[in-house]
């Protein structure tokens, strides 16, 4: 059921997040256009979606409620274009704090700025939604223009279809920082580090590249989908007397005190507005060390392992 306080809503960024959203939206009858750049891949995917695409300002100038979901780095560029555009009373949404907390976006006073963050990639938002379930959220209000900013957050959460799993409050300080530390040391950077890590150590004592990769890389997804359904006790129950002795008495030396210590330190960075700084930095300068690590990452032998040990072509 449509939520009339939301009225027609601008999408502006049809990527992960923006395609996601946007077919949710229109699934649960809320009227849905889109704000993309002329002549580019967003644009040409939301019209092959069926969607009404304008220019970003146009898109805003039409709608009541903003979805800011073009990349947080170019959020600050394509506000100062389009914000001038919101109506009085309009409501702008985002799925991650991070302009809200570090960035110097300029709202105007009666708008509702909210947030609403799916806890996790669009794919999987939209793929819950098809199946009729939904993926948890976290909603919070940076300013309650009409008083009733929460109300709107909520309507937008329920028609993306995240009220059927969750809808959990917080603040935009606690979303961001704790997305940023969480995708740092575990979902993102840790992990990536640990299996590469632990590949390593394989292949430098002789084992075989590949069976390094199966057991130290492939296998991670059957052990987080047992601890994504069960938790770590439940996991505990689903593997061997073995692998649960190695578990309880090798895991806390593997992640130990110095990896403690750099998950707090990346913290501090965090909440220190250090860890932004020094991305602002990175993306002013054209993002030099984000491609010089990505290339290299390409050219590991734990790339070439994965295709051989998968019968990958290439
Ligand atoms: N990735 C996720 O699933 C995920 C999960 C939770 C929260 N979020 C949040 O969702 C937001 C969007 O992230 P995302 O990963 O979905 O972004 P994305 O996939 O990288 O792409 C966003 C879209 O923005 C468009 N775009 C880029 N620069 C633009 C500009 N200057 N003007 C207009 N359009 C522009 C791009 O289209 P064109 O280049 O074709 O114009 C692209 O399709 C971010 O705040 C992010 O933190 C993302």
């Amino acid at each position: 059921m449509s939520d009339p306080t939301l009225g027609t809503v601008a999408v502006l960024g049809y990527g992960n997040q923006g395609a996601a959203q946007a077919l949710n939206l229109r699934e649960s009858g809320v009227s849905v256009i889109v704000g993309a750049r002329p002549g580019r891949g967003a644009e040409a995917r939301a019209q092959a979606a069926l969607f009404e695409v304008f220019a970003p300002a146009d898109a805003v100038r039409r709608a009541g409620v903003v979805a800011m979901l073009v990349p947080d780095e170019a959020a600050p560029g394509v506000w100062a274009e389009v914000g001038g555009a919101l109506a009085g009373g309009g409501a702008v949404v985002f799925a991650h704090g991070y302009n809200l907390l570090y960035g110097s976006l300029a709202f105007p006073a009666g708008a509702d700025i909210v947030l609403v963050a799916p806890t996790g990639p669009g794919r999987v938002l939209r793929q819950l939604h098809e199946r009729g379930e939904g993926l948890p959220a976290y909603l919070a209000v940076h300013q309650d223009g009409s008083g009733k900013a929460w109300a709107r957050a909520e309507g937008y959460a329920n028609a993306l279809g995240c009220g059927r799993a969750g809808l959990w409050r917080t603040t935009v300080r606690e979303e961001t920082e704790v997305d940023l530390f969480g995708e740092q040391a575990v979902l993102c950077g840790g992990m990536n580090a640990l299996v590469t890590a632990a590949f390593e150590t394989l292949t430098a004592a002789g084992y075989s590249p590949e069976i390094a990769y199966l057991e130290c890389v492939h296998q991670l997804k059957f052990l987080a989908d047992l601890l994504h359904d069960r938790g770590i006790t439940g996991l505990r129950e689903g593997i061997s007397s073995t692998a649960l002795y190695g578990d309880v008495t090798r895991g806390s030396r593997v992640i130990g005190e110095s990896s403690r210590a750099a998950m707090a330190q990346a913290l501090a960075e965090i909440r220190s507005g250090a860890f932004a700084r020094e991305l602002a930095a990175e993306v002013a300068a054209g993002q030099p060390a984000t491609r010089r690590e990505v290339a290299r990452g390409a050219e590991h032998p734990i790339e070439a392992a994965r295709r051989r040990a998968l019968g990958l072509a290439g």
